[in-house]
């Protein structure tokens, strides 16, 4: 196995279990080594510090495997998804899909793998990773049985990695129109044309947190709606009506698979960008609830300051559209604006509309995505819920 050798400055970051090492923390020469090479990780004051797979092609150029001198194969992927597993074994009594492995956070950086029901949806996002894939799909198989297993690995990433999109079955029958059942809802999810791997499992908790201050007769909008996930737990939670928006056509479609499903109706669904909607919108103090729940709208660093721009104008509009006392839940799913962000944005638009926000709930993606707190991209998805008082 070959060494990198990394600058000493960098080495109390790695004693702080920091998966991530950059391209400029490096004291050796990048061009020696090969995409998705493991390597034995050096400091030349402080000796052997981990095991890591690298790329250099890009700036994360080390991702650690092991802080420990592990051999990266069988024993190695068989205890590490066995673990993932053993975590999800009490969230899988309330439902019968899960995120099984999140990536560094599981301490396996650049492999995803959902559950859902007896399929597994998979990403392997990092040339590292790829160089293991026969390893891991057999290991899957070994300790899961699934019936198929779809990769769904065309995220930006992969590019950036040298690596071309793959998509589709590895493995087994698929599925179509899975049923999805969490806190004793049901939604219809096609697995293999859905949006990221299936459907917003990071969402799981919030909705049901969200649904638990709705009451009898409230009227929501939900705002980038995907399959209706929030608004369909606000109607079986006693909301009267729910206006659904979406830009995707066949998220509405999914949505509307999914009211059906569920026995409830909407008079309301809307294919639509979300600016255009609020701009064109005639409903002023009129919702008891709006979610606004956008795609990630800063993927880098440098897209963050656009990205607070359009996170400002949407609770600004949605703070018009809600009842004076009414709630807004306020989602973003870009650790590039996280929570004091969001705070920092509502503080800004307390002050531009002349109303007070009482925070109600600090929200965060559900147990199964776990947060790493020195992988600070691990925990990339925040929420406020907030009581407008006009
Ligand atoms: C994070 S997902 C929402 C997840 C959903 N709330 C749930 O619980 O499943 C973001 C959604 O925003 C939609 N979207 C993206 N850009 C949009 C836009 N400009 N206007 C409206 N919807 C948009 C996407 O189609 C996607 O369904």
């Amino acid at each position: 196995m070959n060494k990198v050798y990394i600058k000493h400055s960098v080495v109390p970051k790695i004693r702080r279990f920091t998966p991530w090492i950059y391209a400029n923390e490096i004291d050796s020469s990048l061009e020696e080594f090969q995409s998705g090479e493991v390597v034995a990780l050096f400091s030349k004051k402080d000796g052997f510090l981990g095991t890591a797979y690298v790329n250099p092609k890009c700036a994360i150029f080390a991702r650690i495997l092991s802080f420990g001198k592990e051999e990266i194969g069988k024993k190695f992927f068989h205890n590490r998804i066995k673990n993932a597993i053993k975590k999800r074994e009490a969230l899988l009594k309330t439902t019968n899909s899960v995120r099984l492995i999140h990536s560094e956070a599981d301490f396996l950086p650049g492999l995803i793998v959902d559950k859902y029901g007896e399929s597994l949806a998979i990403q392997i996002n990092t040339a590292g990773m790829e160089v293991f894939r026969e390893l891991i799909l057999s290991t899957l198989k070994h300790l899961l049985n699934p019936s198929w297993i779809v990769e769904k690995s065309d995220v930006n990433s992969r590019e950036i990695e040298g690596l071309e999109s793959h998509n589709g079955t590895l493995f087994g029958t698929p599925v179509q129109g899975f049923e999805l059942s969490e806190n004793e809802h049901t939604f219809l999810v096609d697995i293999e044309d859905a949006q990221k791997t299936g459907f917003y499992l990071d969402q799981r908790r919030n909705r049901a947190l969200c649904a638990s201050y709705i009451k009898e007769n409230d009227r929501v909008l939900d705002l980038c709606c995907n399959a209706g996930g929030f608004g369909i737990y606000a109607l079986k939670a006693g909301a009267k009506e729910c206006v659904f928006v979406d830009v995707s056509e066949s998220a509405i479609e999914q949505t509307k698979a999914n009211l059906e499903r569920n026995e409830l109706s909407s008079e309301s669904l809307h294919v639509k960008d979300v600016f255009t909607f609020l701009k064109e919108q005639k409903y002023k103090s009129s919702f008891d609830m709006v979610i606004i729940d956008p795609p990630s709208f800063a993927k880098t660093k440098e897209q963050a300051v656009g990205a607070k721009r359009g996170f400002k104008h949407l609770l600004m509009e949605s703070t018009k559209a809600v009842k004076d006392g009414g709630l807004i839940g306020f989602f973003s799913c870009s650790h590039h604006v996280g929570r004091k962000e969001l705070l920092d944005i509502a503080m800004e638009v307390s002050h531009d509309v002349k109303v007070q926000y009482v925070l109600l709930e600090q929200m965060q993606q559900d147990a199964d995505h776990p947060c790493l707190i020195n992988a600070s991209a691990s925990f990339y998805l925040n929420g406020l819920l907030l009581r407008v008082e006009k």
